[in-house]
């Protein structure tokens, strides 16, 4: 069956950084608090001149040189975002025109929440399993910092944007996925803006922020990422030890630990970026991705990993042959 191998890698953070210390100085927080809490010490947070279509571009213009492929190659854009620079025309719309990809090069936007990269590598499996593409760009840019209440020290402090991708090429490398949706938005949403037409009585307010009860998520994750790593290696014979790495959703530092102990690994096989980026939802698989495989971790033949839960509640996990 073919599948894919990822070919190029790329991403890109704002020029930006906020410290947790630089919170501290309009809300009731602090480093030390942020840092024993989450693992998070700085965010990367989009500023005048950069967007989500900026650093999303960027952050594919990279993979693509990665990859050495020309962008007239990809026939497949798919963008995994929470919500574009605009509601329409979609991201990947506006990413195939500043990538000058071909006009007949398929663009979608994906909107899985903090699983948004995995499922899009997902969605480009089913198309290379059926034969219709070559080569596939899969990019996720987020802009947390649009969507938390900055004056909420309970949310704000967790998150920052990014961009990351990956350029997929046909192969028959062992590709397999798992997911979950245990449908539920009690815990974790982002309301949209309300509107003004007269014929319904919507209440949405006007502010779009992301409400989350922390604790609920917290416990939802913990079991989330051992059931669905364990439901895929059982699926594809393999056993914890046999993976390389594993590259995980990086929402707290101590979830991330707590699978350590669960799968009884080294510490060494769960790399970890959240330190520097804090929780940019789809992008932080995206750009750990890129991290280690520009600092020569992955060789040819590696069993990875790639694990993500949360709006939905979602959860998916990818096994992927390098
Ligand atoms: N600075 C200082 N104190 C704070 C802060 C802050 N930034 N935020 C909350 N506190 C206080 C609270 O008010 C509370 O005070 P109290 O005891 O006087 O009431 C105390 O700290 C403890 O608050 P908790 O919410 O119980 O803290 P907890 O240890 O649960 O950590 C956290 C909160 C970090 C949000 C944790 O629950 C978590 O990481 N949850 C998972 C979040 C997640 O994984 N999200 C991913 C999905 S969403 C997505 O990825 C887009």
């Amino acid at each position: 069956m073919t599948h894919f191998r990822i070919a190029g890698t790329g991403s890109c953070l704002p020029e930006k950084i906020i410290t947790n210390n630089d919170l501290s100085e309009f809300l009731d927080t602090s480093d030390e608090w942020i840092k024993t809490r989450t693992g998070i010490e700085r965010r990367h947070v989009l500023s005048d001149g950069e967007s989500l279509l900026s650093i999303g571009k960027e952050a594919c213009l990279r993979a693509l040189k990665m990859a050495d492929c020309d962008p007239a190659e990809v026939d497949m854009l798919i963008c995994c975002t929470l919500m574009g620079d605009f509601i329409s025309p979609s991201l990947s719309c506006m990413l195939s025109g500043a990538l000058g990809l071909r006009q007949d090069c398929f663009t979608i936007d994906q909107n899985m929440g903090c699983c948004g990269f995995i499922c899009g590598l997902r969605t480009a499996d089913a198309f290379f399993m059926s034969g219709s593409v070559k080569k596939v760009l899969v990019v996720s840019s987020e802009a947390m910092s649009r969507l938390v209440d900055w004056t909420d020290r309970s949310n704000c402090v967790l998150f920052g944007d990014a961009a990351g991708a990956v350029l997929l090429e046909a192969a028959d490398n062992a590709v397999d996925f798992d997911f979950n949706l245990a449908e539920s938005h009690e815990h974790l949403h982002v309301k949209r803006a309300g509107d003004n037409c007269p014929y319904n009585s919507y209440n949405y307010g006007n502010e779009q922020i992301i409400h989350m009860n922390g604790q609920e998520v917290y416990k939802f994750a913990v079991i989330a990422i051992v059931d669905r790593i364990k439901s895929l290696l059982n699926k594809n014979n393999l056993s914890p030890d046999e993976i390389d790495t594993y590259l995980l959703h990086q929402a707290n530092l101590r979830i991330i630990n707590s699978s350590i102990q669960k799968f009884g690994q080294n510490p060494s096989k769960f790399p970890h970026t959240i330190e520097e980026t804090g929780n940019t939802s789809s992008s932080t698989c995206a750009y750990l991705l890129d991290i280690q495989n520009r600092a020569g971790r992955f060789r040819r033949g590696d069993k990875v990993v790639l694990c993500a839960f949360g709006a939905g509640l979602a959860s998916i996990a990818a096994y992927i042959e390098w």
